[in-house]
C-alpha cells in the first residue's frame, strides 16, 4: 500500500472515531456518583465517596406526577438529570416529563449537548425541529408515539388537543442544558441591548421593551 493511501486511511479512521465520542465523555470506572456540593470543578462533578452510595443516589420519583402547568406558556418541565439523580454523573444519559395544559407551548429552544427522543404518555402535540438549513420539519404525535430532536437543534412542541398532554422525554447527555431561544435573547441578565434586539428583528425599541416586559428573568 501507498504510503499516501495509508495517511489518508488512516485520517478518515481518525475523523469517524472522533465523530464516535462526540457526545458525553464515556465513564473509567463503575461509577461515580457526584458529589453536588463539591467545590472542586471539573468536566462534570467529582464522585463522592463510594463508602457512601446507595441506592437513593440512584433513584427519584420527581416525575411519577404531573407538574402544574399554570404559567406563561401553559407547560412545566421536570428534568431527570444529575442535578436530581448524582449517580447519572458520568453515564451520559437523562430523561425529562414535559406536561403540557390544553394549548400549552414548549417554546422553541436548543439542548447543546444532547439529542432529544420524546415518547407521548397522553395526548397530541405538534411538534417540529429547524434544521441549520432553515427547514421545518414537524409532525402530530400522539399517546404511545415517539418523535426525536437531533442534537443541539431548535425545537418546540405544543398541545394541540383540548386535555392536558404529557411526555417523557430522554437524552444522550447527563445535563444536556436548555437555551430557550425568546427568554435567551429578551430576558438575559444583564439584558442584550436593545439596539442589537431591533436591528436582528428590524422592528422598533417599543416592541422590543414590550416583549422583554413579558419575559422577564426566571419567568
Ligand atoms: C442512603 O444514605 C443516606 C445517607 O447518606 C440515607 O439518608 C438514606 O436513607 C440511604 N438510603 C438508602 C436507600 O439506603
Ligand atoms: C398554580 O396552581 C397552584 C395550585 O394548583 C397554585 O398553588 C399556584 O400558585 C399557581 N401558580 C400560578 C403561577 O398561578
Amino acid at each position: 500500500m501507498k504510503l499516501a493511501v495509508f495517511a489518508q486511511l488512516l485520517m478518515t479512521l481518525a475523523l469517524v472515531l472522533a465523530t464516535a465520542v462526540a457526545a458525553d465523555p464515556d465513564l473509567l470506572q463503575d461509577l461515580c456518583v457526584a458529589h453536588l456540593s463539591s467545590g472542586v470543578k471539573v468536566n462534570g462533578f467529582t464522585c463522592k465517596d463510594s463508602s457512601k452510595v446507595n441506592a437513593s443516589d440512584f433513584f427519584s420519583d420527581i416525575a411519577a406526577k404531573p407538574k402544574p402547568t399554570n404559567n406563561t406558556f401553559g407547560s412545566a418541565v421536570t428534568g431527570v438529570n444529575v442535578q436530581v439523580i448524582p449517580g447519572l454523573n458520568t453515564l451520559g444519559v437523562s430523561m425529562s416529563r414535559i406536561d403540557y395544559a390544553p394549548s400549552g407551548l414548549n417554546p422553541p429552544h436548543t439542548h447543546p449537548r444532547a439529542t432529544e427522543i420524546v415518547f407521548v404518555l397522553k395526548g397530541q402535540l405538534d411538534v417540529g425541529f429547524i434544521t441549520t438549513a432553515n427547514k421545518l420539519i414537524s409532525k402530530t404525535i400522539k399517546n404511545g408515539e415517539i418523535f426525536v430532536f437531533p442534537k443541539g437543534l431548535v425545537h418546540f412542541q405544543k398541545n394541540n388537543g383540548k386535555v392536558p398532554a404529557s411526555v417523557i422525554a430522554a437524552f444522550n447527555s447527563q445535563f444536556p442544558g436548555t437555551q430557550s431561544v425568546a427568554t435567551t435573547l429578551f430576558a438575559a441578565s444583564p439584558p442584550v441591548p436593545d439596539h442589537v434586539l431591533t436591528q436582528t428583528f428590524q422592528v422598533g425599541t417599543k416592541m422590543v421593551d414590550k416583549i422583554k416586559s413579558r419575559l422577564k428573568p426566571n419567568k
